[in-house]
């Protein structure tokens, strides 16, 4: 579908050919014109009035997809300067021609902004410049104008991008591998935090984390709260309620969240640390976790995913009998799941890896019940601290070892050349 298709007046009908026409076709590609809608789109932001006396040189790096729409643009991230101070920031914007089909796009973005006014001065959180806003953009389309709303909010831009130490190659050294885990035990600070400020977070995953330097040393940061959890007095007290979270893609998330407990605060508590666990895992393997767990449960993880869904329609809302046929159901089909183990391929030393398939086992336990608690997450990170330092130690003494051998080289070397 083109991108301003919902804006668009219908198009005439083309004239009726009388012949097959052989000829080269001169309609565009469909991907073509979704570039130039997108393109006209952006155009259309950057240029507006309203945008430009609040943000300089704004260039989109990032346009959210969807799950279904593939083509189209849901948001879009532009990198910016700050008209008054000049400070590098990032503006996150609703794509104009998808709001009036999609009214939830405008408000998980004015959520999230609310979210972020919370959190405004606290550590290792996103930290919100200009709240959410709308303007009217003109797009010219086909000799044709279109006034079309944009909403947006703009947040400090951060430029270490933890992504790339997901997954990669690099983790063949163990001063990586340390440095990985205490990446992860910043990330575990920020969930922390965010869940002692009363919200969860629900969709945390490597492109929801962001990294900034300060004195030499990195802090995760939490982004992204557009789909977050406010305790209710919370959302008493903003008179805003949390986001609908349903359909939520699979690959972070947990069971309880796929069954449709995900509005219930302590199991979403739960949820993000569960997602925390797949991260740790991909920290240090080159695989997906949940292609990793589907792969080795095979049959016996879509049995169990499938069986333990309790809708909401059930029991007529009460809650207390939904979650009791929901934790009778993940005792019969939890015990099943075997957790993928980390690689055999790893270099990190095995007594150290089956520690942290323990820590990746209990972070990610199937059922909730028996997952590592928020009162445990500090253990935990006492825990990967120790492990750092043996990794970070064998690593010294490998250098160490290596360079003896050198020695000894040249040593030999120099004998042969005086003989
Ligand atoms: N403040 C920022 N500083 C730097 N980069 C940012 C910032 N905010 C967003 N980004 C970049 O834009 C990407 C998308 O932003 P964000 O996660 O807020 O959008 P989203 O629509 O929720 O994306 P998704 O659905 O993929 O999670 C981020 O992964 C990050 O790379
Ligand atoms: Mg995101």
């Amino acid at each position: 579908m083109n991108s301003l298709s919902a804006i668009k007046e219908a198009p005439e009908q083309p004239e009726q050919l009388e012949f097959t026409f052989e000829g080269y076709d001169e309609e565009p590609l469909p991907e073509k014109s979704f570039a130039t809608a997108e393109t006209l789109t952006l155009n259309a932001i950057t240029s507006a009035s309203d945008f430009t006396d609040l943000f300089e040189d704004a260039r989109c790096i990032s346009r959210i997809y969807g799950n279904n729409e593939e083509n189209t643009g849901l948001y879009y991230i532009f990198h910016a300067h700050d008209a008054v101070t000049g400070r590098n920031i990032a503006v996150k914007a609703t794509n104009p021609s998808l709001c009036q089909q999609h009214p939830q796009l405008e408000d998980c973005l004015k959520w999230e902004s609310k979210v972020l006014q919370i959190l405004k001065g606290k550590h290792r959180m996103q930290q919100i410049l200009t709240p959410h806003k709308t303007i009217q953009t003109n797009i010219q389309l086909e000799g044709k104008s279109y006034i079309v709303p944009v909403s947006f909010f703009s947040s400090i831009y951060m430029d270490i991008d933890v992504r790339k130490s997901f997954f990669d190659e690099a983790n063949d050294r163990l001063k990586t591998c340390a440095n990985r885990l205490k990446l992860f035990c910043s990330m575990i600070s920020a969930v922390q935090r965010l869940h002692r400020e009363g919200f969860c977070h629900r969709d945390l995953k490597p492109s929801n984390i962001m990294g900034v330097r300060k004195d030499g040393k990195c802090t995760a940061v939490l982004i992204d709260l557009g789909l977050s959890l406010a305790a209710p007095e919370i959302e008493r007290e903003i008179k805003l309620f949390s986001p609908d979270a349903q359909d939520l893609p699979m690959m972070y998330c947990s069971p309880e969240l796929y069954s449709g407990f995900e509005d219930n605060l302590e199991l979403a508590k739960s949820a993000d640390i569960y997602a925390l666990g797949c991260m740790l895992f991909e920290l240090l393997d080159k695989r997906s976790f949940y292609t990793t767990l589907n792969e080795t449960n095979g049959s016996t993880f879509w049995e169990a995913a499938n069986n333990i869904r309790v809708g909401k329609e059930e029991f007529n809302g009460n809650e207390n009998k939904r979650l009791a046929l929901f934790n009778e159901l993940l005792s019969e089909f939890a015990p099943s799941i075997i957790i993928p183990r980390i690689s055999e391929d790893s270099i990190i030393p095995r007594y150290a890896r089956n520690e942290l398939h323990k820590i990746i086992s209990s972070m990610c336990a199937f059922d909730y019940r028996k997952r590592t608690k928020e009162s445990e997450l500090d253990g935990i990170k006492e825990k990967l601290h120790l492990i750092v330092r043996i990794l970070e130690n064998e690593h010294l003494r490998e250098l160490y070892k290596k360079r003896r051998e050198i020695h000894r080289a040249k040593k030999l070397l120099r004998g042969y050349s005086n003989a």
